[in-house]
This record gives structure tokens, sequence and C-alpha cells, in this order.
């Protein structure tokens, strides 16, 4: 079978770094391009952080510097409590020389240049994909799938606010704005990511190759847990998850559901209203995943990340 034609749009972001990696290490896909977009950290870090892992991980896709913050609203607080203040743990990578170029205008490009539908992965705010679907609907709806990481089922719908995942709370009028628009869409949310924890104990093969891999994937896990996050010394997998998901779809269950993006609530902004009363004024618009085969998920980790940390050297 071919490699899916995927492009990732990321906040890097610690757990962004470990997907990117697991997208590096696997022939199930190839990545066309990665835009970097403002979240975790800001837009001249993240994408910084893109190019940087762009090079240790040997990708030749270009990179985009996507949006600075959200649509409209005054930008909303940063997760660098999460992922340190350059996004990555406080991990040095050594700076790109690499061109950035406009986020927006190559999404657009590898999506309207590309003679096979592309799945978008996104695992940051939905800031660049509201502006694609803004400004070029038509590329817009030219998209295979996008799988997106956020929300959450009502039983966890929330880690930046009670009632709100980080991606979508971050930008909640761009959640709102992808998902009231008519393209498939699989979400990776909080019910399933928490599902999919890998600490150490998980990742044998990797720590035996002992690489510059094994060396960043440790000062991760380390430096995640020394913030306070993660669970037993485990980390939740959001971003990686997300990216396995277009590896190896059986690796998860998914509902057909309807789902609309609160943007509205004062204290529920970036919501993900996920409605399994399965109306007929509420068709379903969105995979929610569900289930996750945990012990497969952490050996394609394991496999991956190892083969890559020989690979990279
Ligand atoms: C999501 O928020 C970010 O902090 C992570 O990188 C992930 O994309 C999890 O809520
Ligand atoms: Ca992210």
């Amino acid at each position: 079978m071919s490699a899916r034609p995927i492009v990732i749009d990321t906040d890097p972001g610690v757990d962004d770094a470990l997907a990117l990696m697991l997208a590096a290490a696997s022939p199930e896909v190839d990545v066309r391009g990665i835009i970097a977009v403002a979240g975790n950290v800001g837009i001249d870090q993240t994408a910084a952080n893109a190019a940087a892992l762009a090079d240790l991980l040997e990708l030749a896709c270009p990179v985009g510097r996507g949006a600075a913050g959200p649509l409209w609203r005054r930008d909303t607080e940063n997760a660098a409590h999460v992922h340190g203040n350059n996004g990555l743990g406080g991990y040095e990578l050594p700076r790109s020389s690499r061109e950035l170029i406009p986020g927006v205008p190559l999404l657009a490009d590898l999506l309207g240049g590309s003679d096979e539908p592309i799945t978008v992965v996104t695992i940051g705010p939905l800031t660049d994909i509201a502006l694609l679907i803004n400004e070029h609907a038509d590329t817009a709806r030219q998209i295979e799938r996008l799988i997106v990481m956020g929300g959450g089922t009502l039983d966890v719908p929330g880690n930046a606010s009670a009632a709100a995942e980080f991606n979508f709370y971050a930008d909640p009028d761009a959640a709102a704005r992808v998902f009231a628009f008519d393209v498939p869409i699989t979400m990776v949310g909080l019910n399933a990511t928490h599902q999919a924890l890998v600490g150490p104990d998980d990742l044998p093969q990797l720590w035996a190759s002992g690489g510059r891999i094994a060396h960043l994937v440790e000062h991760i896990l380390e430096d995640y847990e020394r913030a306070g996050y993660g669970s037993g010394g485990a980390m939740e997998m959001h971003d990686p998850l997300a990216m396995a998901i277009a590896i190896d779809p059986t690796l998860v269950t998914t509902a057909a559901l309807h789902v609309d993006i609160e943007n509205v609530g004062r204290i529920t902004a970036g919501m993900a209203v996920v409605d399994h009363r399965h109306r007929p004024g509420s068709p379903p618009n969105t995979d929610v995943v569900m289930q996750v085969d945990v012990p497969r998920f952490r050996a394609l980790m394991d496999t991956r990340l190892a083969e890559l940390d020989r690979s990279v050297g």
C-alpha cells in the first residue's frame, strides 16, 4: 500500500515533538509539509522548534510559519508551564537555517498541488485551518480528512479549563469554524489521549538503542513529570496518538457523532459539545475516538522511536 500523504499543523510542544518523531519514523505516512502555529508557546518559538525538529528528523519537506495568535480574540494564555519556555522542556536543539514559508499559503499550495487528497493532522490550535477555510474554501474541501487532537467527550472535557481542552481553548472560534465545515474529521480528544499513557517502562527498545532520539525522549518524559504532569511517571500522548491514527487507524475505535464547539460561553469557551442523542437535526459530523488499543499503541511508539534513533544516529 502506498504511504498516506499528510500535512502536520503543530505547536511544538513536547508531545508535538514526539508526534513528529513518530511520523518521521513511519513508512505508512509521507510528510508533505509541517506548519507551525502559535499555541503552547509563541509563534517565533514554535516555528523555530518545528524547523529544528525537521532537521533532527531528516525531514526534507517544507516548514511553514502559520498564525501568530487566535483568529480575532486577544491571545489566551500559552502552555509554557507544561512545555517549558522554549516549548521543548528546556532541551536545546541546534537552530535551523531553513527558510520558513508563510504557513496558510503553504498549506493551500500543498493541498491544491497534490495529485492525491491529503490528510491534515492538527496537533495545535485550529487557527491555520480556519484561515484556510476562510481564504481558500475550495482547496480546504479537498482535504481527505482532518485528524484533530483536541476536545474530549463530556466525561473528560477539559485540561486548559474545566470545560475545554487546550487546543480548542486557545482559539475557540477557529475550532468552531472547522467543525462547522464540511470535511471528514476524526476528533482525538482527552477521553482517548488519557488512555494513551506511555512511560519509561514502555520504551525498552528505545533505551537499548540509546542515541540522540532516546536522549531527547528521556528528557521530555523527565521534564513533564518534573513540571507536575502525567500519571505515575507516564505521559498522556495527546499528539502522538493523533499521529498514530494517521499511521494505523485500527489502533482506535470511533463513534460517528455530532460535535460543535462552544465559542460564546463565559466559562465554557473552547468546549467540545459531543452530542450522543443522534437527533435528525444534528447529524454526525465527526468520528470521535472512544477506545485506544493501548498495548499496540505503546508497542508502535517503542518500535518506531527505536528505529528512528538508529537511523538518525
Ligand atoms: C494539547 O495541548 C497541548 O498543550 C499539547 O501539545 C496537545 O496538543 C493537549 O491538550
Ligand atoms: Ca500540540
